[in-house]
């Protein structure tokens, strides 16, 4: 039997041009630049493995098929599909590109390009799965505890009520990339959501905004002020974001990476 808000499914954007990693990214995919022994994309791929998701939706452009060849048809007991993203148009767009993939069904998104550590056994991913399945959010996000001279680079949330970051928390908006001072908490989007499908609904009704792309935080806002429900989940000591995105960012989490591998 199906359990109603069951996530099968994670749509992994991976389209864009990584033009902050330019020249390394016009030579290589920036998803598929190497972390440690494997490609990022990997350690991604393992994490929704480890969560329970069986089919992947990798949205890429004709410039990255080198993706497709890298993963083919499946890996053990997951599946993989590929929809193009002609232009790289932001990430509500990538998103739109699935909507055939995924019909009804509630679905993950978890970013390309960036990695979550976690010292503990299961990621906190699963945690934004479990608390989508059990409450009738519509949409689950991922945050994290961020220092507020960083938060500019992120979609940050504005909790509804006081926050005990060991909970989940429900959010009455999300701003794209704020000026540090205009920052609405420090909680800052780390690369993993749960969606109902109405989240497509948002996604036509979103105008362009940072950037001059489509932004899923902007979706996530039209939800909220349709009467949406969105809560979200906090990172935890012992979790942590790695964004490869720019050099010094990627530099970093290659030296953890690096670091781990001599410990082992
Ligand atoms: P980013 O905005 O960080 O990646 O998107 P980018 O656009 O490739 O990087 P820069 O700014 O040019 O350096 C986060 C993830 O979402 C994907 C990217 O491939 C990346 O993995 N993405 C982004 C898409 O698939 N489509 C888009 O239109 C934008």
């Amino acid at each position: 039997m199906r359990i109603p808000n069951r996530i099968r499914r994670a749509i992994i954007p991976a389209a864009g041009k990584g033009t902050r990693l330019f020249p390394l990214t016009k030579a290589v995919p920036k998803e598929l630049i190497p972390l440690g022994r494997k490609p990022v994309l990997e350690h991604v791929v393992e994490e929704c493995t480890l969560c329970g998701v069986e089919e992947i939706i990798f949205i890429i452009s004709p410039a990255k098929d080198a993706i497709r060849r890298h993963f083919g048809e499946s890996v053990g007991n997951i599946r993989f599909q590929y929809a193009y993203q002609p232009v790289p148009l932001g990430l509500a767009d990538a998103v739109r590109c699935a909507k055939d993939y995924v019909a009804d069904e509630p679905f993950a998104v978890v970013l390309g390009d960036s990695v979550i550590e976690s010292t503990h056994s299961l990621p906190p991913f699963r945690r934004v799965l479990d608390m989508f399945e059990e409450t009738c959010a519509d949409a689950v996000i991922l945050v994290q505890p961020t220092p507020r001279d960083q938060l500019s680079r992120y979609g940050v949330v504005k909790p509804k009520d006081a926050v005990d970051s060991s909970f989940g928390f429900e959010i009455e908006d999300i701003v794209e990339k704020p000026l540090p001072d205009e920052a609405p908490s420090i909680y800052a989007v780390a690369g993993r959501y749960a969606f109902k499908p109405s989240i497509f609904e948002y996604i036509d009704r979103t105008p362009r905004g940072t950037g001059n792309e489509y932004q899923i935080s902007d979706s996530i806002r039209i939800m909220i002020e349709d009467g949406g429900r969105i809560c979200c989940v906090a990172l935890q000591d012992g979790e942590v974001r790695r964004d490869i995105g720019t050099f010094e960012t990627y530099f970093e989490a290659f030296a953890l990476e690096l670091a781990k591998e001599s410990s082992r």
